[in-house]
């Protein structure tokens, strides 16, 4: 190796160390650094919707029941399949919320049977009970 090459060399190696640490030094990559090593059980101050996400992955977020109804509820309650009152039909959840809202909370909770059959929960067991209310409560919000 002649000494021009070598120089032009070290050059170049210069200059892609140059690159590098700028690269290595821009806020976004050491924001991305620290983010990846926070601790996993990290605790979430309310109001902090930097660690939103987690929050919802770990299942402290409630889902809406709009949410819930399209997850959980509409397999049945979009269609009347098995006798389910459907969504909208303002005749059958009229008579069925003359029970109160309490009941029918509880018998979308613990499940129902009547003419067909209302599965606890409407099968969503990862669900809260407020969640199943929320729904319940859009299904009538929608129905009248
Ligand atoms: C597998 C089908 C199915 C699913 C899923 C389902 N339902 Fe139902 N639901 C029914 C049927 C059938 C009835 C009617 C039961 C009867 O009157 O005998 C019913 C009735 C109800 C009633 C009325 C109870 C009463 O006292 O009259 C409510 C409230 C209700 N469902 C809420 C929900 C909610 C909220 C969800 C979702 C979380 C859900 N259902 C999911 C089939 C289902």
């Amino acid at each position: 190796m002649n000494s021009v090459m070598f120089k032009r060399l070290v050059a170049a190696f210069g200059l892609v160390m140059v690159c590098v640490s700028a690269w290595a030094l821009t806020d976004k990559q050491i924001a991305e650094v620290e983010s990846r090593i926070q601790p996993a059980g990290k605790v979430c101050l309310q109001g902090d919707n930097t660690c939103g996400a987690a929050v919802a992955s770990a299942g402290g977020a409630a889902k809406s029941g709009e949410e819930v109804y399209k997850s959980s509820c509409q397999g049945c309650h979009a269609t009347g399949a098995g006798g389910a009152p459907k969504l909208g039909d303002v005749a059958d959840w009229g008579k069925r919320a003359e029970k109160g809202v309490d009941t029918l909370h509880k018998h979308a909770i613990e499940g129902f049977s009547d003419i067909g059959m209302m599965p606890a929960k409407g099968l969503c067991m990862s669900c809260s009970d407020e969640e199943v209310m929320a729904a319940v409560d859009y299904i009538l919000e929608n129905s009248k």
